[in-house]
């Protein structure tokens, strides 16, 4: 692969740069250097992006789930085909490991494969009415030109967890990927170009967030608005979409609780913990950011916890040897060294890390790993979504004030407890306020099941049949015979 990557628009099958010619440089956050550019692109290529894919609809949907399903699975192979490239782009402009990109380039393949096995099955109904001699005939219709906008943490995943089922049930899209990786969305559109997606079918443009996601707002033609990132932006983008009511679905914060019970698998509970924290050097949305453990085990919790993350090499991400990257930027590194220094101000002690690492040419953006004991509902960090890699630690005395505090939060996406008591495992399960809860599991995502929240963390869900339902309208017809 070259050194410097200029990636291009994608509007109406073919690659353009913006009409200004301005650009976006993509920086890696491991050093700064320069990965490559992409076009600066604003309202006009927007609108252009539209107007293509809305003039792409009709055929699209029209052609049979079973032939959209044909291509969708050549597209899967593609990425599987190209896994190394696209591993390298994904760890050069996000900054993870090349292990974990390799990884999400799977992940992101697998959508593809769901979505293809299960639109040349999805059937309607046939409903005996009331009435003698009435039938409703009920079918699920593609709701258009469907709007992507996807963060930086997961560059190709997040784009495919939304597309697959939307290309699977005859949508057609404008990609608008976080400025920062936009180079893996370039990536995943010349795939599609090359799996057979015809012009128009999949549109992207690159460029600042604004200009791009009010002319998507302010089109009538765009029929559903899917996002994830910030709870902030989610509520802009869905003030926004009353406009014209796109329908919104929104992947947003998460603030996931992660509890040990006294009966836990101690050993597999610090490996998931390990894992579930540290995965992308903490910056996802299902990372666990409150760890909640029994009293009576939460010193050795602590002990084997830190000793699991001392394990952990700190590194560019290319680097066979790293497990965890730096963060995507200095806003990031500040915000996680404001949530240590408020808990250690608010009385936390220091268990492990507690700063940043200097590594030599590298930038100043890496965040060793992190654990503090004695978190509590004065800190910062009870509160926010760290985004990082720290790990805090509560004691609880029993279920009733773990669920509690599992539950004290605006946010609903993800949690996670330890249990070898098959009574509790249902019982808590029940009564945490999540979308997803991670049973003994501290890796729940995969393509077939439903991934979403509640509360602040949005609504919607992506992945297995479930997933089609944001980019379908129920449509039925009353017929009398
Ligand atoms: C996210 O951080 O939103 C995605 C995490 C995942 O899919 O596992």
């Amino acid at each position: 692969m070259s050194d410097s990557i200029h990636g291009h628009a994608m509007i109406d099958g073919v690659w353009c740069d913006a009409d200004s010619g301005a650009t976006i440089d993509v920086l890696d956050p491991a050093d700064d250097r320069r990965v490559g550019s992409v076009p600066a692109c604003g309202p006009e290529e927007t609108a252009r992006a539209i107007e293509a894919a809305s003039r792409a609809f009709e055929p699209w949907a029209s052609r049979s789930a079973r032939d959209r399903a044909t291509i969708l699975r050549r597209l899967a192979e593609l990425l599987r085909r190209d896994v190394e490239d696209l591993a390298l782009i994904m760890t050069r402009e996000q900054g993870k490991p090349l292990a974990e990109a390799r990884g999400e380039v799977e992940y992101a393949a697998s959508f593809f494969d769901v979505a293809a096995e299960i639109a040349p099955h999805r059937s309607g109904a046939i409903v005996p009415a009331a009435a003698p001699g009435r039938r409703i005939l009920v079918t699920h219709e593609p709701v258009g030109v469907a709007a992507i906008v996807t963060p930086w943490n997961f560059p190709l995943a997040m784009i495919t967890r939304k597309a697959a089922p939307a290309l699977a049930a005859g949508c057609t899209l404008v990609v608008k990927p976080d400025e920062r990786t936009p180079l893996s969305a370039v990536a995943f559109a010349r795939r599609a170009e090359e799996a057979g997606m015809p012009p128009g079918t999949v549109n992207l443009v690159t460029g600042a967030p604004g200009p791009i996601g009010e002319t998507m707002l302010a089109d009538a033609r765009v029929r559903a608005i899917s996002f994830t990132g910030s709870t902030e932006v989610g509520r802009m983008l869905m003030r926004g979409a009353s406009v014209h009511l796109a329908r919104p679905s929104l992947e947003l914060g998460g603030h996931a609780p992660f509890l040990v019970f006294e009966d836990a698998d101690l050993d597999a509970a610090v490996a998931a913990a390990v894992a579930c924290k540290f995965r992308n050097a903490g910056q996802t949305c299902i990372c666990a950011n409150r760890f909640l453990v029994a009293d009576s085990i939460a010193d050795r919790f602590i002990e084997r916890f830190a000793s699991g993350m001392s394990l952990l090499r700190s590194g560019r991400g290319t680097d066979p040897s790293t497990s965890i990257g730096p963060l995507i930027d200095d806003d990031a590194v500040a915000k996680v060294e404001r949530h240590v220094t408020d808990a250690l101000a608010c009385g936390g002690r220091l268990v492990f890390g507690g700063g940043r690492i200097a590594i030599d040419g590298l930038a100043d953006r890496f965040f060793a790993p992190t654990l503090i004991d004695g978190l509590d509902a004065s800190m910062a960090m009870w509160r926010e979504e760290t985004f990082g890699p720290v790990a805090a630690v509560r004691r609880f005395a029993d279920e009733e004030e773990a669920i509690a505090m599992a539950n004290d939060t605006e946010y609903g996406l993800a949690a996670y407890f330890f249990t070898t008591d098959a009574s509790r495992l249902l019982r808590v399960a029940e009564r945490l306020r999540y979308g997803i809860v991670g049973a003994n599991d501290a890796v729940p995502s995969c393509a077939e099941a439903p991934f979403g929240g509640v509360k602040h963390s949005g609504f919607g869900r992506e992945g297995g049949p479930w997933g089609f339902e944001e980019f379908t309208n129920l449509k039925y017809v009353s017929w009398r015979s």
